[in-house]
């Protein structure tokens, strides 16, 4: 961050040559007085008396002063902030301080109050992050619950044929499987935020890797009547396979889920100098740019009223990790033609 430039609240040049001009000023003021009254009287007592009341009026002139001067430059700014502090404190998140100087004539009050406005602002944003988080939670995990205490209802009934109690397991499995889908996810995505897991990156065959994970779809694939393309450049690259992994997969997967039967799927695998370009295509439902401005938002699904499975944090994790790798990703989109999503790594093919 730039550092601004600020007036200091203690020690200036300015405020010490005005200090001590004041004095100089006052001291000045004393001994013309005093010339005076010696002019005017021989009477030791009343020169006394006289020089007396000059200094108490003098020193009460000074204390009023810096009373003031206090008053103003100290006292009012730090009861301001401490107020404010007390009530960020307490928990209230919408306090926020006025500014006493103007942008560029800032003092070190200003710059406490201003950073004190942004800490209060990112307070409550994650206040807001949080609440909507623990609210996406609940209701993901409120669906599939809901459907594993009906189904398991249903199968106490000891008069059903044996086809409908494989349904309904059936249902049961994919209820649980996504539960502990969603808690697999919310944990990963949790350790990549607070950087718990570590960029373990090491030379590995790229190619080989993509065309395991691609094998591994294939009976989703077959299963859906896809068309399948891979058209993959022979690459090494020198990074995290396991973060990566995330990234591939997700996209797979989300290209599979979104794509009708029938559909296409590519998948591409470009070098370009030092730089590797994967992408993966569909023909499928595609998205309106508002949708594609928004799928790496957590708990973000294009079909509001999520009966499409999944809990919309596939791509968050994906973008996590892109950018925990320095990476970029980019979506091309047009509904009902199908997506193209971009991955670009830079720096990371690994010759030998
Ligand atoms: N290939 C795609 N085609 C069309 N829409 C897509 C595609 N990929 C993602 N989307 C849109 O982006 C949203 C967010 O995707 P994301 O992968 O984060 O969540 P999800 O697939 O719905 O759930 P999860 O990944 O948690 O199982 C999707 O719900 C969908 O609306
Ligand atoms: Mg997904």
């Amino acid at each position: 961050m730039k550092k601004k430039k600020v007036t200091p609240v203690g020690f200036t040049w300015i405020g010490a040559i005005s200090f001590f001009v004041l004095i100089a000023v006052i001291m000045q003021m004393a001994i013309l007085v005093y010339d005076y009254i010696r002019q005017k009287t021989d009477n030791i007592s009343l020169i006394a008396l006289l020089i007396l009341i000059e200094i108490l009026i003098l020193s009460a002139f000074c204390t009023v002063f810096d009373f003031i001067r206090r008053k103003l430059t100290v006292d009012r700014p730090t009861k301001k902030i401490l107020r404010a502090t007390e009530k960020i404190a307490e928990g209230d998140f919408s306090t926020r301080l006025d500014i006493i100087h103007e942008y560029g004539k800032y003092n070190e009050y200003d710059l406490i109050m201003e950073n004190l406005n942004k800490m209060a602002t990112e307070l409550q944003k994650n206040e807001v992050l949080k609440t909507d988080f623990i609210s996406n939670v609940s209701h993901e995990i409120k669906t599939p619950l809901a459907i594993i205490q009906n189904y398991a209802q249903m199968l106490q009934d000891d008069g059903l044929d044996p086809e409908t109690r494989r349904a309904y397991t059936k249902t049961l499995k994919g209820a649980s499987k996504r539960l502990s889908d969603l808690i697999t996810n919310i944990l990963k995505l949790n350790k990549l935020e607070n950087q718990e897991i570590q960029e373990k990156a090491e030379a590995f065959d790229l190619t080989e890797a993509l065309s395991e994970s691609v094998v591994e779809f294939e009976p989703l694939i077959e299963k859906k009547k896809l068309e399948l393309n891979c058209d993959f450049d022979d690459v090494t690259i020198f990074s995290s396979k396991s973060l990566l992994e995330i990234v591939w997969n997700n996209l797979i997967s989300n290209a599979i889920k979104f794509t009708g039967e029938g559909g296409k799927i590519e998948i591409a695998l470009k070098k370009s100098e030092q730089n590797v370009e994967i992408k993966v295509s569909d023909t499928g439902l595609g998205m309106t740019s508002e949708v594609g401005a928004k799928i790496f938002e957590k708990f973000y699904q294009g079909d509001t009223s999520h009966s499409t499975q999944g809990n919309g944090l596939g791509l968050a994790l994906v973008k996590k990790v892109i950018d925990i790798l320095g990476g970029e990703i980019s979506v091309q989109s047009e509904i009902n033609k199908g997506s193209t999503f971009t991955i670009l790594l830079k720096d990371v093919v690994y010759e030998y």
